[in-house]
């Protein structure tokens, strides 16, 4: 693997190794190591096209823990206003010797295309493009599941999570598919209909309509998506007040869970419309914690592509 792009670019035994990997770097944290020296003399460069705060700031903290040079670039600001080419802002970052990129892009495929095409010959990491994929996020997300459900080892197999909400936009849930059934979950998508994208039948995981029924089946796992309106045009959605009765994550739905199970969310959130405020609120949630593991877990992805070089890795 010398880029990450999708959430199926890690086989089973590279996620766990991966997760694993993740799991040190988070003990280092923890004993207040703040500092590793594993991307010492790299540079690193997060390319945003888009707005993030969680991915930008995480993927930025990750770096400068393994002691990497950080050179922060955001669409906004720079020359891609006055029309430069995806290719042109590569050939930018060649020229002043970045060793990594970090990119995030509106347009689905555009780090896809950044890694395949021959313009910088450097490890590309998808810090999410368009509708497509998130790798990284899936990755932490999972890595969260395993500390929860699987006591931060092995894979997850025998466990069922449900993933609810803007399946249609969500480069969340495709990554998550992916990589949460390659390490041995079940996954239920449970969406209306008009937030089902063409072709979810052929994704490895099952479709419902129904979230109380997917609940009172006791899944060990619930992970609300954001609705993303930004992204809808006319038609797609029902009102606010109707998700919400049919689709959101009440006090009422956490409680019908069982008691082991944990409530995700990528962030950032709509409090009262995917997700009630007493759920965001409970010590169910692990949307902060989420947002630590991502540190870690980045840093694993970072120290995988970087500092082992081949070791451990399959083309
Ligand atoms: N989860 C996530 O990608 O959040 P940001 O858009 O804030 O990076």
């Amino acid at each position: 693997m010398r880029h990450l792009l999708n959430g199926s670019d890690l086989d089973h035994a590279g996620a766990v190794a991966l997760l694993d990997t993740a799991e040190s770097m988070a003990q280092t944290q923890s004993r207040q190591i703040k500092k590793l020296p594993a991307l010492r003399g790299l540079t690193v460069v997060n390319l945003f096209f888009e707005d993030s705060t969680r991915t930008r700031i995480s993927f930025e903290a990750a770096e400068k823990r393994l002691s990497a040079d950080v050179i922060n670039f955001s669409a906004k600001g720079s020359s891609v206003s006055k029309g430069e080419s995806l290719k042109d802002t590569a050939q930018t970052l060649r020229a002043i010797g970045a060793d990594a990129v970090v990119v995030r892009h509106p347009a689905s495929g555009a780090p896809h295309r950044l890694a395949s095409a021959g313009w910088i010959d450097t490890p590309v990491i998808n810090a999410g493009d368009g509708t497509h994929q998130h790798p990284t996020q899936a990755l932490l997300d999972a890595f969260t599941l395993r500390r929860h459900l699987s006591a931060g080892i092995g894979d997850l197999a025998g466990r069922h999570v449900v993933i609810v909400g803007d399946i249609l936009h969500s480069r969340v849930a495709r990554s998550n598919v992916e990589l949460l059934t390659t390490l041995g979950a079940q996954v239920t998508l449970v969406a209306p209909p008009t937030l089902l994208p063409v072709g979810v039948e052929t994704w490895r995981c099952a479709v419902s309509y129904d979230l109380d029924a997917v609940i009172a089946a006791g899944p060990d796992a619930v992970m609300m998506l954001r609705v993303q309106r930004e992204r809808m045009t006319s038609g797609y959605f029902p009102s606010e007040r109707e998700y919400a009765r049919r689709y959101g994550l009440d006090a009422l739905r956490v409680a019908a869970l069982p008691e082991h199970a944990i409530v995700l969310h990528p962030g950032p959130m709509n409090r009262g419309l995917e997700i009630s405020a007493e759920a965001a609120d409970s010590p169910r949630c692990t949307v902060v914690e989420q947002v630590a593991n991502g540190v870690s877990v980045r840093m694993a992805v970072l120290y995988t592509l970087l500092a082992q070089g081949e070791q451990g890795m399959e083309e």
